[in-house]
This record gives C-alpha cells, sequence and structure tokens, in this order.
C-alpha cells in the first residue's frame, strides 16, 4: 500500500536515541534548576525538606500527561527523577555521615529512618549490623557472654561502619562509653545527639525487652541516673543536640538538618 510503508527498526531506534538526547538536554537542565533552588533555599534560610513540593510536582507531571495509558509509567519516571535531584542535593549539602547517638528511646531508629526517606541517604543501624552479624539479640549476648563482649562487637562495628561516605548512622544508646568510637565516628562524620526527657524514654521503652541495660530496673529514676551518668561523653561527642520530647519526626529531621547546616563543615 502507498503511503503506509512500515518504518524499518533502524528508523525506530533513531528516533527513541533522538527522544533520549531531548530528555537528557532537558534532564541536565532540570539537575542547575534543581542546584540554583538549593542555593537559593540556603541562602535565604528556607527550609530544605519539603514533602509537599514533591507532591505537588508529581501531580504538576501526571496533569500533562496526554496517553493515559502510561500514566503509571510517568509516575514512576516523575519519582526517579526526584529521587536523583534529592539525592544530588543531599550529596552536595551533606558530603559526610550523619551520626545518631543519644540514649535508648531517644528516637534515633525512627529518626534515622525518616531521615534516610527525606534525604534519600542509605541508613544503618549497628544494632542491626550486630545482632546480623553475630546471628543473636543484643539482649542474649549479653546474658551470654556480657556487656564487656557486646562493647567490644559494637567497637569492631564502628570501626567498619566509620569508613562510609553521605550515610546516616544510628548508633546504640551506648556508643559514646568508649572514646575511640566517638574519635572514629567523628572522622568521616557530624554528631547528632538526641535527647528527651527521662518520663518520654520511659514511655518509649517499658515494654522493651531488648534492652539488657535497663533489665530489672525499669524506671524513670534509673533512667534518669543512667542519663546524668553519660551526659558529659554525650554532649561533648556532639556537633549538634536536638530534643525528640513532644515533636513529630518531620519537626525533628527540619531542625536536624537545619542545625547541620548552621554547624558548617
Ligand atoms: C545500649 C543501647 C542499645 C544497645 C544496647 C546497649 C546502651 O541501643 O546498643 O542494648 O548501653 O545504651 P539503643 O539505644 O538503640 O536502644
Amino acid at each position: 500500500m502507498e503511503g503506509l510503508q512500515l518504518k524499518t527498526i533502524q528508523e525506530i531506534r533513531k528516533e527513541i536515541d533522538h527522544c533520549d538526547e531531548i530528555l537528557i538536554q532537558a534532564f541536565e537542565k532540570r539537575m542547575e534548576l534543581v542546584l540554583q533552588v538549593l542555593e537559593y533555599k540556603t541562602k535565604e534560610g528556607m527550609p530544605i525538606l519539603d514533602s509537599s513540593r514533591e507532591e505537588e510536582i508529581i501531580a504538576h507531571g501526571l496533569r500533562s500527561v496526554k496517553n493515559r495509558d502510561f500514566s503509571k509509567e510517568i509516575e514512576d519516571f516523575i519519582k526517579s527523577i526526584l529521587n536523583i535531584s534529592r539525592k544530588m542535593q543531599s550529596i552536595r549539602l551533606f558530603p559526610y555521615n550523619i551520626i545518631l547517638i543519644g540514649f535508648m528511646g531517644t528516637g534515633k531508629s525512627a529518626i534515622g529512618d525518616r531521615l534516610s526517606q527525606l534525604l534519600r541517604m542509605e541508613c544503618i543501624d549497628t544494632d542491626v549490623l550486630i545482632e546480623r552479624q553475630m546471628k543473636t539479640s543484643i539482649a542474649k549476648m549479653f546474658e551470654e557472654h556480657g556487656e564487656k563482649y557486646f562493647r567490644e562487637a559494637e567497637k569492631d562495628m564502628v570501626k567498619r561502619v566509620s569508613y562510609r561516605k553521605n550515610t546516616i548512622i544510628s548508633c546504640g544508646g551506648g556508643v559514646v562509653l568508649h572514646p575511640d568510637n566517638v574519635k572514629q565516628l567523628k572522622d568521616n562524620g557530624k554528631i547528632v545527639l538526641l535527647s528527651a526527657h527521662p518520663e518520654i524514654i520511659y514511655e518509649r521503652v517499658k515494654e522493651d525487652q531488648n534492652l539488657p541495660v535497663l533489665k530489672g530496673n525499669m524506671s524513670i529514676e534509673f533512667i534518669q541516673k543512667k542519663m546524668e551518668e553519660r551526659k558529659d561523653k554525650y554532649e561533648s561527642a556532639a556537633d549538634i543536640i536536638v530534643d525528640t520530647s513532644n515533636k513529630d519526626k518531620e519537626e525533628i529531621c527540619q531542625e536536624i538538618v537545619y542545625k547541620l547546616l548552621k554547624n558548617g563543615k
């Protein structure tokens, strides 16, 4: 049939290459603009993390889809772009590890996870890694081999993870007890001390069976006493301090980012 000649695969591929060129050009431009936004926000002291803006971008992208058959793919595409952009911003803002320390129940794991979602930075937890490596729980390690054994395992783990870059490292509450740990963590990272009132900590940890340091002593008074004992070590290790009492995760993450940036490198 005249005029309805089938395209050859070479021709189709050529068109795909052309589309990629257009995408790459637009993407490069977008990255430049994202960095401009970052510079602007930093200069003006505006909040860096803005989840509502991301939702707006996705909605805007979906509104401009012409072929609805591709809506799902377009949504995935926009989300990947947002991930890459956020990651690029994070690497520039935090070219170091963000180390979370603090007493049990101050929110290190929960905040580590949320911060990791918001900054698209990997988050690791030394306690989880120790349990995985030793194939047992921390409670069992204390019970069967004593605290000293656990502290040695913790020291080894800290040594290993300190070499990482651009990672959020959530540490066990007793990590500051060994000065070598703090020294090592500081080599590639900034230390964020999370704090909370003993009453709030008690409410958060009272049912936790995997906290051998509090075993048989689960009370506000004991928590207060232990916190007092460690206070100087926590505070001298910290680059910044964030109180997590009566704040939601978003507020805490915003405060960490704000204080880290203010603290400078
Ligand atoms: C400890 C805190 C725990 C865990 C171990 C010892 C401590 O971590 O490392 O039970 O001495 O404060 P979390 O603070 O993450 O619970």
